[in-house]
């Protein structure tokens, strides 16, 4: 029997299999949380700032107080050091709910502590980099502030499920005929040599990688624009890429069927995949 992995739980390190989490916490009632999925590239953590930020950002516009986000760094090594997982490649999941209270839908008053939930794993990468992904396309019937990373993840599941049922692994949501990001990844798309990502707004999260995405294209002189490609525009597409936390670059090699350019991961994605590998490397010094 595999020794049951330790978490983090409220304070606790702890067995996964001695968490106790209330029926009625309200990440768990009403999907009133937040979350952060990290790796590590051997051992190191990668981007941890970025999303600690991104996680103080999301407690804020929720109203979820007394959390020490600062703190979570240091739980992060921990259970990699107690899981060992101190080598390779792994990832964490990070949650934070308004914690347990009866059902009502305004805040708990007073306040209840939140929930504070981590866990780590070791991790492998889905897909192969060197032959990418299909993609399909699906109506964006998210809400209208897809920049919080809630654990309100329906849309994002049924989209997902529906591109699994059709042979694909990820589904892109098109909002006025917008294609924005994927159901777990954010998108880029390459027209006549420049990359395209939709911009930040409340229709997108703020993803990490895309900024890293962005950032290796300024230095490394890659024309990039943070525009959105639309549904007409597809067929111009040379190229395309899903980038993530769990995705890192990976080519779209099909959009409903349809082969981007030639179907095969094109010359900017195989740069960009280079720069980040470089990049997560850099992170190991
Ligand atoms: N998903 N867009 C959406 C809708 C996402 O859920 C994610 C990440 C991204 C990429 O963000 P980042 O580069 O910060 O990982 C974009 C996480 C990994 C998940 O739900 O598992």
């Amino acid at each position: 029997m595999p020794k049951t992995p330790t978490v983090y739980f409220n304070g606790r390190y702890l067995p996964k299999d001695e968490v106790r989490l209330s029926p009625d916490d309200r990440g768990f009632v009403l999907g009133d949380g937040v979350y952060e999925v990290i790796r590590t590239y051997d051992g190191q953590l990668f981007a941890l700032e970025g999303h600690l930020e991104r996680l103080r950002r999301g407690l804020r516009e929720l109203a979820i107080e007394g959390v020490d986000v600062d703190g979570l760094g240091d739980v992060c090594r921990e259970l990699l050091q107690r899981n060992g997982l101190g080598g390779g490649d792994a990832s964490l999941y990070l949650q934070v709910t308004r914690g347990a209270a009866p059902r009502t839908h305004f805040f708990p008053d007073p306040p209840v502590p939140a929930t504070v939930f981590v866990q780590g794993g070791r991790f492998s990468l889905k897909g192969d980099p060197a032959k990418g992904i299909h993609a399909i396309t699906v109506p964006d019937i998210r809400w209208a502030r897809c920049d919080i990373k809630t654990v309100q993840l329906l849309a994002n599941c049924l989209a997902n499920q529906r591109a699994r049922s059709a042979g694909a692994q990820e589904a892109l949501f098109v909002r006025d005929s917008a294609v924005l990001e994927g159901s777990y990844s954010s998108l880029f798309l390459v027209l006549e040599g420049e990359v395209r990502t939709a911009p930040k707004n409340n229709y997108i999260l703020p993803s990490i990688t895309r900024d890293i995405v962005l950032d290796l294209c300024r230095t490394s002189g890659v024309p990039a624009r943070e525009s959105p490609v639309f549904t007409h525009e597809l067929p111009r597409a040379t190229e395309s890429f899903v980038a993530g936390t769990t995705v890192e670059v990976m080519p779209i090699a099909r959009i409903d069927g349809v082969a981007v350019g030639d179907g095969v991961p094109g010359p900017v994605t195989r740069k960009l995949q280079k720069l980040f590998r470089d990049r997560t490397a850099g992170s190991r010094a």
